[in-house]
């Protein structure tokens, strides 16, 4: 088991021509140099006394990257001035015209590959494996939003009587506040966006304050393809009041927003709070992912699943999973064959090809994954941890495993490379299927079985938004498999699916008497 065979770079489903590529590509990255970046400031910055906070790489602590604005609330009220005021305009451009600058981006971001990937391995820590399919991920959001939102605002004639004509007509809500994670700093961050967009909408976002690098990059990005400058301003910076700032200002029509579940509910009370119209919001939230393995699976293949959905950008995706549920008979096999790839899984620099997995976020997060483990590990039956293959002073956390008593599995999402373990019996599924969906959240589910029966009873129950049958769970592609959860895990509708722009829209009903 210890020589078990990982196959690093296909772990994002790479084809061979991908992977060719991405080998010429880091080749490119090696002779790739930048002085520094900026977020949210003016050219003139230090000659107007603005104050910038350095940017850091998780993957090395020295290594500057560029600055960061830190705006307030005065900040927040111009922006939302200008990008209502630019409203009217925006959403009166016809929907191909904006849908056009959507694919004039994924151009864009091809052109700047080497710089966004560069940006998500040293701002974001991923390997250049995970940054790779997160940009690709992002130009296939480009192109399919704007394919759907020519589909859905093209005005929809209606049956009626004769003498009168009914339209349903779709159109954008008004200024939109998008809010994103670390996790995904391109793909999320510019998937929201874009819907918010190409629906006529104007935006406000805010990135998580740990990606606003790459977040601003895309911003300069997006208005170089053509969004007017006065549509869409980012606030970058962190803190309640700033928060509240942007809840609270009478221009909002809607927030999208991909996060915690408890700030996701903290937004829907600033909400209900507000006076005035009733503003939707659009959340995609935590999980407690749970892998489902029979005796029927096979052992190869679901050790080289589980490293995936568990291990892989470091644990650090909502689909990731947490808990593994085992039939018994499968323990041995199983945990033999984990102990012995967890010795072979390299955590180190991003730059590094050979790398699967790169650093934590950042500090805070290395801290709650430390004591997490040392809690869980003294209730364990077996545990088995990976090593650092690095020693650049960067955020590396190596990868755990933990076999625990399913009284002592975690019942809140743990966001990192730790795989929690239980073991159930022949006749215990829908008891296993019970325990996942009692715990409220709703994201991802991987089933490991040949047996149809399990099959078809695991499909019947399970309350989750994403299930992956007989193979990794995380890395959902955009317009193949739709991605949301359900319950504590979002609202819906899905990101990446033919649903997914409606809830930034209004509709409204003509009818014309000829
Ligand atoms: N969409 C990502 C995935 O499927 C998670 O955010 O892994």
């Amino acid at each position: 088991p210890a020589d078990l065979f990982l196959p690093r770079l296909n772990s994002a489903g790479l084809s061979p021509a991908d992977v060719e590529s991405l080998h010429r590509l880091k080749a490119g990255l090696a002779d790739f140099r930048f002085s520094s970046w900026q977020a949210g400031l003016p050219p003139d910055a230090a000659a107007d006394g603005i104050l910038a906070t350095p940017r850091h790489s998780p993957a090395d602590r020295h290594r500057l990257l560029g600055a960061v604005h830190g705006m307030n609330e005065g900040d927040v009220d111009q922006a939302y001035r200008q990008v209502r005021q630019a409203f009217p305009d925006w959403t009166r451009t016809p929907v191909s015209r904006r849908a056009d600058c959507l694919r004039t981006l994924a151009v864009k971001l091809e052109e700047h590959r080497t710089e966004l990937l560069y940006l998500l391995m040293m701002e974001g820590g991923k390997v250049l494996a995970d940054a790779w399919s997160e940009w690709r991920e992002a130009v296939d959001l480009c192109r399919y939003y704007a394919d759907c939102a020519e589909t859905l605002m093209a005005p929809r004639p209606l049956p009626g009587i004769a003498g009168e004509v009914n339209t349903l007509n779709w159109a954008g809500r008004g200024v939109f506040l998008c809010i994103s994670p670390w996790n995904f700093p391109l793909a999320i961050f510019l998937g929201q966006v874009a819907a918010a967009l190409v629906t006529g909408n104007t935006v406000l976002c805010k990135p998580a304050s740990q990606t606003s690098l790459i977040a601003a990059r895309v911003v300069a990005l997006l208005h170089d393809a053509g969004i007017p400058h006065e549509a869409l301003h980012a606030i970058y910076g962190a803190g309640r009041d700033l928060g509240n700032a942007l809840t609270d200002h009478p221009a909002l029509a809607g927030i999208v927003f991909t996060g915690s579940t408890a700030t996701a509910r903290h937004l829907n009370l600033q909400l209900a709070r507000r006076p005035g119209p009733l503003v939707p919001l659009i959340a995609e939230t935590g999980g407690l992912n749970a892998m489902i393995a029979d005796s029927s699976a096979l052992p190869e293949q679901l050790t080289i699943d589980i490293l995936q959905s568990a291990f892989n950008s470091a644990g650090q995706r909502c689909s990731a999973l947490r808990i593994l549920w085992l039939q018994e008979d499968l323990k041995n096999p199983l945990l033999d064959r984990l102990e012995g790839a967890l010795k072979s899984w390299r955590t180190g620099a991003p730059t590094l090809l050979a790398s699967d997995m790169g650093p934590l976020i950042d500090t805070a997060a290395l801290a709650q994954l430390q004591h997490h483990c040392t809690v869980t590990g003294h209730k364990a039956l077996w545990k088995a941890a990976g090593t650092l293959t690095d020693a650049a002073e960067g955020h590396y956390f190596p990868p755990h495993a933990f076999l625990l008593h399913p009284m002592d599995l975690p019942d809140q999402e743990v966001f990192g490379p730790v795989l929690h373990i239980a073991t159930w019996k022949a006749g215990e599924l829908d008891k296993v299927i019970g325990r996942i969906n009692a715990s409220g959240y709703g994201l991802t589910l991987g089933m490991h079985s040949r047996i149809p029966a399990h099959i078809r009873q695991v499909q019947e129950q399970a309350r989750v938004g994403n299930l992956y049958i007989n193979r990794n769970q995380i890395g959902a592609v955009v317009e193949s498999q739709p991605f949301g959860g359900e319950g504590l895990s979002g609202t819906g509708f899905k990101a990446g699916g033919p649903h997914y722009l409606m809830r930034f829209c209004v509709e409204r009903t003509v009818t014309e008497n000829l």
